[in-house]
Formats: C-alpha cells, sequence, structure tokens
C-alpha cells in the first residue's frame, strides 16, 4: 500500500499555497523552526488522502504542522499533540482556537516519550517532529501505539543533507540519526521508505 500511496503522492510542489501565512511568517521572524513548503505539501496530501481518524503529533511548537493535518480532514477527528515548552503549547493553543479548531485539536504539555509510554490511546497516524535525539524511542514507542495499517510520519530525517554525507560532523544528532537511517529502512515489521522531501520524510505503514 505505502509504495502505490507514496508514488500518487510524489507529484511536484509548485501547488503549495500557505494556508496559515500569518503563522509561518511569526516562525520565520522568531527563528520557530516549522515543516518546510515541501513537507506541508507532503503532509497535506496524504492526511487528505488517507483521513485518518485519530493523530498523534510529538513536538507541537506553534500549532502550524497541527493546523495542517485538520485543514486537511473532512470527518470527525482527534489531533492529540505534545510539546515539552510551555510557552509554545500556549501559544499552539491559541493558534488552534483561532483557527476554530479547539474541538479537534488537544495539545499537552509534556515530554514525548513519557507522553508515549503513558496514553492508552491508539493512533492512525503518528506525526514525529520533536528533539532527533529521542527519534529512535519516539518511534520504537509510536509503533506500539499505533491501528493496524497505521502511518508514522518523520521529518528531518536527512538533517541538512548531513546524515548521508561521509564526513564527520561535531553533533551528535547526525550520528543517532545515521543509525537510525539504516535501522529504519531495515525495519521488518511494516514498509519503510524515507524521501527527499523537506529535509528528509521517513514513513512508516504497519503490516496489517
Ligand atoms: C521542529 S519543532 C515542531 C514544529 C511543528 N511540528 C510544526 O511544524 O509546526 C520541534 C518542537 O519539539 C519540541 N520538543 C523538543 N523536545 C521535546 C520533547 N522531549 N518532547 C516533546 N516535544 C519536544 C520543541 O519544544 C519544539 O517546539
Amino acid at each position: 500500500m505505502l509504495n502505490i500511496l507514496v508514488k500518487e503522492l510524489m507529484i511536484k510542489f509548485h501547488d503549495y499555497i500557505e494556508p496559515f501565512a500569518t503563522i509561518r511568517e511569526i516562525a520565520i521572524k522568531r527563528n520557530i523552526p516549522i515543516i518546510s513548503p515541501e513537507t506541508v505539501s507532503f503532509l497535506s496530501k496524504i492526511i487528505g488522502k488517507y483521513q485518518p481518524e485519530k493523530i498523534l503529533e510529538i513536538g507541537t511548537a506553534i500549532g502550524y504542522s497541527a493546523l495542517i493535518m485538520a485543514e486537511n480532514l473532512n470527518k470527525k477527528f482527534r489531533i492529540d499533540t505534545i510539546d515539552v515548552s510551555k510557552p509554545a503549547v500556549i501559544e499552539a493553543r491559541q493558534n488552534i482556537r483561532k483557527y476554530n479548531h479547539s474541538n479537534s485539536i488537544n495539545v499537552y504539555f509534556d515530554k514525548g516519550i513519557n507522553f508515549l509510554k503513558m496514553t492508552k490511546s491508539k493512533y492512525n497516524f503518528i506525526f514525529i517532529d520533536a528533539k532527533k535525539e529521542e527519534y529512535p524511542e519516539y518511534y520504537r514507542l509510536s509503533k506500539l501505539q499505533l491501528k493496524s495499517n497505521g502511518i508514522i510520519v518523520l521529518d528531518n530525517l536527512l538533517w541538512q543533507g548531513k546524515v548521508r554525507q561521509k564526513r564527520a560532523f561535531a553533533d551528535k544528532r547526525v550520528e543517532i540519526l545515521r543509525k537510525f537511517d539504516r535501522d529504519f529502512l531495515n525495519d521488518n515489521s511494516g514498509k519503510t521508505e524515507i524521501y527527499e522531501i523537506g529535509d528528509g520524510v521517513g514513513i512508516y505503514n504497519k503490516k496489517i
């Protein structure tokens, strides 16, 4: 299913129209990292096509990517999104209220790993975009919370192109993501792919 899905989604990204220009401008001005326009386009399409009912996001920032997902859902849905920064959580809640999604998007102030360990919820779709050093653990725990045929999307897997370059970098995230790159692509519990979209997007589709 994943190959067909992704092929369909690998359409050109020139059709990107910024849906939340004000939030993007604020993020740029204040150096808040949010998903790239290419990733917006990709995420919009995969969410629009798959229409997951229950979504978990690790890494809310100011609510931009949660709103992108919400805007592409046309049935009843719930998004739980987690961030460890209290000011980010407050601002995300304000943005989500402004765009009338407070009833369907819950913003939790918590550590991603902690939330994943404690939650009893199961999700159809999990978007991982938080602390890069913790990606292996987010991924392992996310798979336990994924419903059958569910999808996990991870952003920044190629980390500014550094992950697949041969040289060394004085950034321990590169080493962690290099190992994760190999382990993820060798994971036989589902289908995995990494695409050069934005900063590198990984997709996992659980075997039914
Ligand atoms: C790249 S930003 C998320 C951007 C957001 N997904 C978007 O595109 O709009 C990463 C976020 O992860 C949060 N974060 C960092 N460490 C975390 C942790 N251990 N648990 C949860 N969130 C964390 C940061 O506070 C930051 O807001």
